[in-house]
């Protein structure tokens, strides 16, 4: 077997921006990479910088207001110190993105197909009207739209929001992406769908061998989806691992609320929960040590101190973790009941 390709290398990737009440820092120093053919789901509450991480390695957060710091090295180019023109030609064909919301990227007055046929000659300006329309029917009919010879000629406003994401994937794809990022594809959509739309960019994944970013705030997406995961909170990655690492042995207290919420839900218990007590801290201001700290029901000491993101597994050397509990003390507080969870005053079960 060849070791995998990396894809993307991002390295203590910094945003902050300027605001009238102080210096926002979306982002505090993120590093993680992606290897062709994977997916990596980057899961954090709303709020978290996610987006903000996602839109800068596209140039889409640059601004007056707005200060980077690190690196992302893709095919040879760091996307930080690039150009607007260099990063003009790899935004759409390179690398291509799939927003929340596709009414926000589709054009009303175009019919879908003109726009996938655009997408295509905007970036291989060779290919012929006819050429681009075969290939617009056929990326279509990939991502799972029935008779698409036909609904090529459909406006955005007749298609369901599930079909206008595909569409939106469709153009994604058209040419041919090495990395597809995608930032809460499925939030707008009815859970049947959802899962339809992941289906695809999982079978695009093996088709295809590009790398997926897969950017949602629900853990329980990415359980069928993701190889690695990046759990985010208040502009920093606590925790890293492979799904197996994440599900089965989570070292991070943030991760084990995710992970409670999403239990709690598939076992029907009254509404959704809300997954961790208390809100994520101001951004202008965050806490001192451990972003976490105000709302960890485990905090001590030593946790005005800024734990490094580092594997405390000798076993685990790829899973690291920002959290100063010794690992098997994390693992008797994670349990709450016969789950993962984290404890609050009224869930402990001694
Ligand atoms: N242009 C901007 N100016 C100031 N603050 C911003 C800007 N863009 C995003 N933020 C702030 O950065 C933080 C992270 O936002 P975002 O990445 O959108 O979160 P997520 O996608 O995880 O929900 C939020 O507090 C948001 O208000
Ligand atoms: S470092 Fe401390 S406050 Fe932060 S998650 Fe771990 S125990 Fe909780
Ligand atoms: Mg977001």
């Amino acid at each position: 077997m060849t070791a995998p390709e990396t894809l993307l290398q991002v390295e203590d990737l910094r945003v902050s921006f300027a605001t009238e009440e102080g210096v926002v820092r979306a982002v505090d120093g993120i590093t993680f990479t992606v290897q062709a053919g994977e997916v990596l789901a980057i899961v954090g509450e709303s709020g978290s910088g996610k987006s903000v991480s996602v839109m800068t390695l596209m140039g889409l957060t640059r601004g007056q207001n707005a200060r980077f710091e690190g690196k992302a090295m893709f095919d040879g180019r760091d996307l930080i110190a690039a150009s607007d023109a260099e990063l003009r030609k790899v935004r759409g064909a390179a690398i291509a993105m799939v927003f929340q919301d596709p009414m926000s990227s589709l054009d009303p007055v175009y019919r879908i197909g003109a726009q996938i046929i655009e997408q295509i000659r905007v970036h291989e300006p060779k290919v012929s009207k006819a050429q681009a329309l075969d290939r617009a029917v056929d990326l279509m009919e990939r991502v799972g739209i029935p008779r698409a010879r036909d609904r090529v000629r459909s406006y955005p406003h007749e298609f369901s929001g599930g079909m206008r994401q595909r569409v939106m994937i469709a153009m994604a794809l058209a040419n041919s992406p090495k990395l597809l990022i995608a930032d809460e594809p499925t939030t707008a959509l009815a859970v049947p769908i959802q899962a339809q739309i992941l289906d695809e960019l999982r079978r695009l994944r093996d088709q295809t061998g590009a790398g997926i970013i897969l950017v949602t705030h629900d853990l329980g997406v990415v359980a069928d989806i993701a190889d690695r995961i990046a759990v985010m909170y208040a502009g920093r990655i606590v925790e890293q691992g492979t799904l197996e690492d994440l599900f089965y042995d989570p070292q991070h207290p943030y991760t084990w609320g995710l992970l409670g919420s999403i239990t709690r839900v598939d076992r029907n218990r009254a509404g959704k929960l809300p997954a961790i007590p208390g809100q994520p801290p101001s951004l202008l201001a965050p806490p001192e040590g451990c972003h976490f700290r105000p709302r960890c029901p485990h905090a001590f000491d030593r946790c005005t101190e800024l734990p490094e993101l580092v594997s405390r597994l000798p076993e685990a050397p790829e899973h690291p973790d920002r959290c100063w509990l010794e690992p098997e003390r994390k693992r008797t507080l994670r349990q709450v009941g016969d789950q993962i969870g984290l404890a609050t005053g009224e869930t402990v079960i001694s």
